[in-house]
């Protein structure tokens, strides 16, 4: 089903053809949603941007436009506004008719992509024994929001957590491990356990330079393959990935993948080879690195920093001079692994703005080494407190997602708990509503914005948040039960013969008549929060038609097309925040 804005755009360049006009090469002529919804539904500044450039009156141009302008029924004549703007509005029957047909479509008026692309997600990623910090709770909703989304629009979306389970951190773990373990607690939370243990011996290294070098020791042991080490890393491993698994499963997480990054350990060898072979990287101090080539501007050179105004190397390291390899080297194992055994297309790369300059070499060396699939590195800014600054949990303590997901829901719990619902529901409701208010607060927010995290804001019934979003699908769901209780009707009204009269009605159908489009949006450019803010305008422009127009007390066609639009709200609400990853329940 094509949105509005395709068919109107359409319409528009036939006009233009039609006009005889020549549009100059780099303008796109295109239709968008209105700013200012008393001028139109729809607008473009088509006419003004072709006058600039072909020096012409852009009125005239605008007129000429109009004039060969075909709305039939489908729109009314467009008007001229300003200098030259073109403003379109749908007639009642076009709504009308987008209604039913958005009723009646399984993907809810959604167009599928013309070119479906095989897409790696790089999402989540923990680290094995080191504290999981906020950027993964961030990159884990963007990531699983995104991944639906393409899903959704008929993308082959393949999710891949690539786990920190080989690093440094295994040296102090190991040493931990072997002296200060506590069975027990280990047992009843493990991620916290060893993260306690890290800590605690990564405090004792900085207090004694011998304790620092026992867990250089048991590092090396376990990179050569020492049974012992071996063997306590594969534990450490499994206890963080079976709790994982459990936090994915009560936040609707899944990945196709769990390819950690010891899973690419024997490609490091061979890749370094390769890259020197091919004059890629050079030997630099004994160290392997890749320098620029000097293709690109400085600005543009991911191997170039600006310092004290002039540019200087900034090499990625492939392998230290001790031999040992890195960050970067096992993602470009990992890319390797992508494009042939995957097939993908094109990989997205969820991870906070601070590894900008990691994935941008990454990239480039993929580049040089020949690989033609699209990588985008979507980035994100940081969760701060209620007070501006890092953000803490209750305990004072950097912020787990355990944590933040428990709080969370016996925060929800307690809102939960004054309402009129039955017991053994309120449980279920209040892990809905309190997960469902932490993911959609992230996903309501600019990636880029740092945010801050507000308990109180999130979990409350008014305003942007989910509450309010799941109050508006539970309010219209209740319309529902009223009728099934009142006898004789149809739970789901039939799409067919629907009028759109009222100003409340319209305004209703053309936002949800635009659900088609701003799907799209989000992926153009990775951003959940365009879907987040357009259900918020949803549920605000349904609340509007609900004061304004009786749906139960009106009759007859009147009756119909506004159960109609009822119906329809609450399945794009629920579908809208599926994609975003939160449930919807149905009381509350
Ligand atoms: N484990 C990394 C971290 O915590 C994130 C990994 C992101 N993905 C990747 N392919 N580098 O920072």
């Amino acid at each position: 089903m094509p949105t509005f804005r395709q068919l109107l755009t359409q319409k528009l360049r036939d006009a233009i053809g039609k006009a005889d006009i020549t549009v100059p090469d780099g303008i796109t002529i295109e239709v968008v949603i209105a700013s200012d919804e008393r001028f139109g539904d729809y607008q473009s500044n088509a006419a003004m941007m072709v006058a600039k450039a072909a020096r012409m009156n852009p009125r005239q141009l605008a007129d000429a436009i109009v004039t060969a302008f075909d709305g039939s029924c489908f729109c009314e004549m467009p008007t001229i506004a300003g200098p030259g703007f073109l403003n379109f509005r749908l007639t009642p029957e076009t709504l009308a008719a987008s209604v039913s047909s958005q009723l009646a479509d399984g993907m809810l008026g959604v167009p599928s992509v013309a070119d479906p692309k095989r897409i790696v997600i790089d999402f989540s990623a923990p680290n094995v024994a080191k504290p999981m910090h906020v950027g993964h709770i961030r990159s884990t909703f963007i990531g699983d929001a995104l991944a639906r989304i393409a899903r959704y629009v008929g993308h082959q979306v393949i999710t891949d957590n690539h786990v920190g389970d080989w690093g440094t951190q295994f040296g102090m773990i190991l040493h931990g491990w072997k002296t200060r373990l506590d069975q027990a607690a280990l047992r009843k939370d493990a991620i916290h356990e060893l993260v306690r243990v890290y800590r605690d011996v990564n405090a004792a290294t900085k207090a004694d330079e011998a304790v620092l070098e026992t867990c250089k020791a048991e590092l090396v042991k376990l990179q050569a393959g020492d049974e012992e080490n071996l063997k306590i890393w594969r534990e450490c491993v499994q206890l963080t990935l079976d709790q994982l698994h459990g936090i994915y499963a009560r936040l609707g997480v899944t990945f196709d993948h769990y390819l950690g990054e010891s899973f690419y350990n024997d490609s490091l060898t061979p890749l370094v080879k390769d890259l020197l072979e091919k004059n890629i990287a050079v030997i630099s101090d004994g160290a392997v690195c890749v320098f620029s080539d000097g293709s690109r501007k400085p600005e543009q050179d991911p191997f170039l920093i600006n310092r004290g105004g002039e540019w200087v190397p900034a090499p990625c390291l492939v392998r230290k001079s001790d031999g040992g390899f890195l960050y970067s080297t096992t993602d470009l194992a990992t890319i390797d692994h992508r494009v042939r055994q995957f097939t993908a297309d094109e990989i997205w790369y969820v991870v906070g703005a601070p590894q900008q300059l990691h994935f941008r070499q990454v990239f480039e060396v993929s580049q040089r080494r020949g690989h033609a699939t699209r990588m985008e590195h979507i980035a994100f800014g940081s969760i701060l407190g209620p007070d501006g600054k890092m953000f803490k949990t209750r305990s004072g303590e950097s912020v787990g997602l355990l944590e933040v997901l428990e709080e969370a829901v016996e925060r929800a719990a307690v809102v939960v708990a004054e309402r009129d619902l039955p017991d053994n529901d309120k449980s279920k409701i209040a892990e809905v509503i309190g997960i469902g208010a932490v993911k959609y607060a992230e996903l309501s927010q600019h990636r880029m914005t740092d945010y801050k995290f507000s308990w109180d804001k999130m979990l409350s019934l008014q305003g942007n948040t989910a509450p309010y979003l799941i109050n508006a699908y539970v309010r219209i769901r209740s319309i529902f039960r009223k009728l099934d209780s009142g006898g004789g009707c149809p739970h789901t009204p039939s799409p067919s013969s629907v009028a759109i009269t009222e100003d409340a009605e319209r305004k209703l159908a053309l936002k949800l008549s635009q659900f088609g489009e701003i799907v799209h949006d989000v992926l153009s450019d990775f951003r959940p929060n365009l879907l987040a803010q357009y259900l918020f305008e949803l549920a605000d422009t349904f609340h509007g038609f609900y004061e304004a127009c009786p749906v139960l007390r009106s009759e007859g066609l009147t009756r119909h097309s506004r159960l109609v639009l009822c119906e329809l709200t609450s399945r794009v609400l629920q579908t809208g925040l599926g994609l975003l990853g939160i449930q919807t329940t149905e009381r509350m």
